[in-house]
């Protein structure tokens, strides 16, 4: 298994479904261009059935952006995968991302279909968006809550019939990181087929786990990461891209793997996605929040002047802020002032 984790921005797709966040054209290509100068790998753009705004945003980002591949959201659905295929025609590199619900919740649900029916709805719509691209991701919405029995079956059929990008989405934030990773794990043990595909962790942060879930997946064997810039995405968000790049980067020695992430270029690209959604980031947030690199407390401010690496494990320079901060609060003792 190689080490290297692919990097799937979904700031365009899933972060904009944030409630209150709606992003123009222009607004969606510089987002786009700074995520290619980052170093992402696939950047999903859209949905592109969803609506002709949408439509547009991913068709001029497949004309605009090199050296990335780039992805549409399609449900599975024959409309929708001709539209998504059409969208991506310009793209240097194009993938079609597409799938149904694997829990019986969803099943029962949302698509009231039987697990044979959505299984063969979901095998048809991969033959056809192979028809277009031999790059296909297939998404088990819900897997999280699903039975693994079943999700295994999807995934060989899927797998053999051409997809190439396995997503074990999280949907509702539900698993635990143990859990999650044992999912992973799991899934590739029993798929006989499964060395003939990525599988990818796609964990929404409902409970707060998302950036564990996701580290969980790549312990489990994932290769592949669907992130967004500073979390942004439905309810509670997703996960969050720098925070992932820089865990990866820190506990490389845990983790074994790396990204082609410049993690220089972190705190740029925070900040900019944050001006352009509305989408502020919290100050406590890891690795871009405003107080990620402050010692306020006289302990931690002694311990920092005589060696940073007593309270900190991130040089703030390596994700692109200039320096840690000594602020002198009520707290602040001699050493500090
Ligand atoms: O959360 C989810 O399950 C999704 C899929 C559409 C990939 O966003
Ligand atoms: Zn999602």
């Amino acid at each position: 298994m190689t080490n290297h984790v692919h990097v799937f921005d979904t700031t365009l797709r899933d972060g904009e479904q944030s409630p209150g966040v709606r992003l123009n054209l222009d607004q969606k290509l510089t987002i786009g261009r700074a995520l290619v100068d980052l170093g992402v790998d696939i950047i999903e753009a859209g949905f592109p059935i969803s609506s002709p705004g949408d439509f547009e945003s991913v068709n001029t980002l497949a004309k605009e952006l090199k050296g990335v591949t780039i992805c549409g959201l399609t449900r599975a659905r024959q409309k929708d995968i001709e539209v998504a295929a059409e969208a991506l025609q310009p793209a240097e590199r194009r993938r079609i991302h597409t799938g149904l619900g694997v829990s019986e919740n969803h099943l029962q649900h949302k698509l009231r279909m039987t697990r044979e029916q959505a299984l063969e709805v979901g095998v048809n719509a991969v033959k056809l968006a192979r028809q277009y691209t031999d790059d296909v991701e297939y998404f088990m919405e819900d897997s999280g809550r699903a039975d693994p029995e079943y999700v295994y079956q999807v995934v060989e059929a899927v797998i053999d019939a051409g997809a190439t990008v396995i997503n074990v989405p999280d949907t509702t934030g539900y698993t635990a990181p143990d859990e999650y990773m044992a999912l992973i794990r799991n899934i590739i043990t029993h798929v006989p087929n499964s060395d003939k595909a990525i599988f990818s962790c796609h964990c929404h942060n409902d409970l707060g786990m998302a950036t564990a879930n996701t580290l969980g997946g790549v312990l489990g064997g994932a290769r592949q990461v669907e992130v967004t810039v500073n979390g942004i995405g439905e309810r509670a968000g997703n996960t969050s891209l720098e925070e992932v790049a820089v865990a990866l980067h820190i506990r490389k020695d845990r983790f074994g793997c790396e990204t082609n992430i410049q993690l220089n270029k972190l705190l740029a690209i925070s900040r900019m996605v944050s001006e352009l959604t509305g989408m502020i980031v919290q100050r406590n947030k890891a690795v871009v929040g405003a107080n990620a690199y402050a010692h306020s407390s006289g302990i931690h401010q002694d311990g920092v002047l005589k060696e940073r690496s007593t309270y900190e494990i991130i040089d703030p320079t390596l994700v692109g802020a200039e320096k840690s901060e000594i602020i002198l609060t009520a707290r602040s003792g001699r050493h500090g002032l």
